[in-house]
């Protein structure tokens, strides 16, 4: 290890952050990833027969309103001026999403006000009480009424956990959105795009440094490769960003997660949907969400394929051991767990735990750069 000052164990924006700071400080840098591509799960590549670009691991929007991370990413890629907007099919029509005045009037077949629907969406809720909701049925109802409850919450979440909406507890939910309000920009932070060369490009980016060395397809537990757990820990400061139970052999628990299976089809239409994201909240349909990439980027129409599309359907459910971890469940065993984890974690010698797996937190993007730069500012840039 006398080459690098710094062990760097996973590519994803987290780690490459760390790994970016600690090489223009002029640090040397190893980083392993178990992959065959750097980039975590915002990485992404052109379809070859279509020039479309596809989320491998799901739709990424980048949306912030941290100044600090945007002048940062800044500095890796330009962003275009993409607005992300969801619309959902319910029952044989096309809706408006996040739920909003829009889609209460189509709903409803009406022309109300602000205050007349919510004055309608207030008598609706009073079925029952938030307070003494029961599951997450009962909560859902009490937060938004039965009918926009049943039309776009109650079964889309269904499918996401594979659980009906009696048997989820309420507390997977706090509040419900409904906007009084034509406003149908699914993020309001104060900077939103794509990068303009694509998520790959900026992560390279990133890496490009003469003091990064990457290292793909290395598992940081397998002992046969040199920069393994064993060999590396008390030896030179380490970046982990793999799953927190992974790394103390799940001596805790098994951390739970749910995953999302992923069916991309290319079809001979030019247009398939007319927009980036379809919702399904309806139990007779299988899949939560249809993707349609090349409307994440209008403005290259012209080195998309004319008459082939990309789609993406979304299903959602549990997540085994060898699935991808991507959002976490986060039951009360879970909470329990992590603690136990947490206390083990600031024993291990110069091991810092960070990123979405490091923590067991869904992170966006931008927020697992902004605490990977506030770990580089507050521990790592003395004492390396
Ligand atoms: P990330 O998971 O990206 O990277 C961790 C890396 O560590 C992986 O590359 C993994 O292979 C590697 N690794 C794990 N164990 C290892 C081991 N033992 N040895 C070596 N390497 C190992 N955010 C957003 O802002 N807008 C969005 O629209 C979305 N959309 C979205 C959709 C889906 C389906 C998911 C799951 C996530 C998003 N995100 C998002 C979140 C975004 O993906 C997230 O912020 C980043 O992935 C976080 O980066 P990390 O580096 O923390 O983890």
């Amino acid at each position: 290890f006398s080459m690098s000052d710094l062990l760097v164990v996973g590519s994803g924006f987290f780690g490459l952050t760390i790994a970016e700071r600690a090489a223009h400080a002029g640090r040397k840098v190893t980083v392993i990833e178990r992959r065959s591509h750097i980039g975590g799960n915002a990485y992404s590549e052109i379809e070859p027969t279509t020039g479309i670009e596809v989320h491998r691991y799901g739709a990424h929007l980048f949306h912030t309103s941290n100044e600090a991370v945007w002048d940062y990413v800044n500095r890796f890629t330009t962003f275009t001026n993409y607005t992300h907007r969801v619309y959902s099919t319910h029952a044989g029509r096309v809706f408006a999403l996040p739920v909003n005045l829009h889609t209460i009037n189509q709903f409803f077949d009406a022309a109300y006000t602000p205050d007349e629907a919510r004055a309608l969406i207030r008598e609706q809720a009073g079925e029952y009480n938030v307070a003494s909701a029961r599951n997450f049925y009962e909560k859902g109802i009490a937060l938004v009424g039965r009918p926009l409850f049943e039309a776009f919450f109650a079964h889309y979440t269904a499918k996401q956990w594979q659980t009906s909406p009696e048997k989820l507890p309420g507390d997977i939910v706090s509040r419900l959105p409904v906007r009084y309000n034509y406003d149908n920009r699914y993020f309001n932070d104060t900077y939103e795009g794509l990068p303009t060369d694509g998520y790959t490009a900026w992560i390279e980016r990133m890496a490009d440094h003469p003091n990064i060395e990457v290292r793909l397809n290395t598992d940081f537990f397998d002992s046969t490769q040199p920069w393994n757990k064993e060999s590396a820990v008390g030896q030179v400061p380490v970046v982990y960003t793999g799953p927190v139970d992974r790394y103390f052999d799940y001596s805790e628990g098994a951390l739970s997660w749910r995953t999302l299976d992923f069916e991309q089809e290319i079809l001979p239409v030019r247009d398939f949907q007319g927009t980036p994201v379809m919702n399904y909240p309806d139990a007779d349909v299988p899949y939560t969400r249809i993707h349609e990439f090349k409307h994440f980027h209008p403005e290259r129409a012209t080195a998309h394929s004319a008459d082939q599309t990309v789609i993406m359907r979304e299903f959602s459910r549990f997540a085994d051991r060898d699935d991808e971890p991507y959002y976490p469940v986060n039951t009360s065993d879970d909470r329990a767990a992590l603690l136990s984890y947490r206390q083990r974690a600031v024993a291990e010698p110069k091991v810092y735990f960070g990123g979405r797996l490091g923590t067991y937190k869904y992170l966006d993007m931008h927020m697992a750069i902004g605490s990977a730069l506030t770990l580089w500012r507050n521990e790592l840039v003395d004492s390396l």
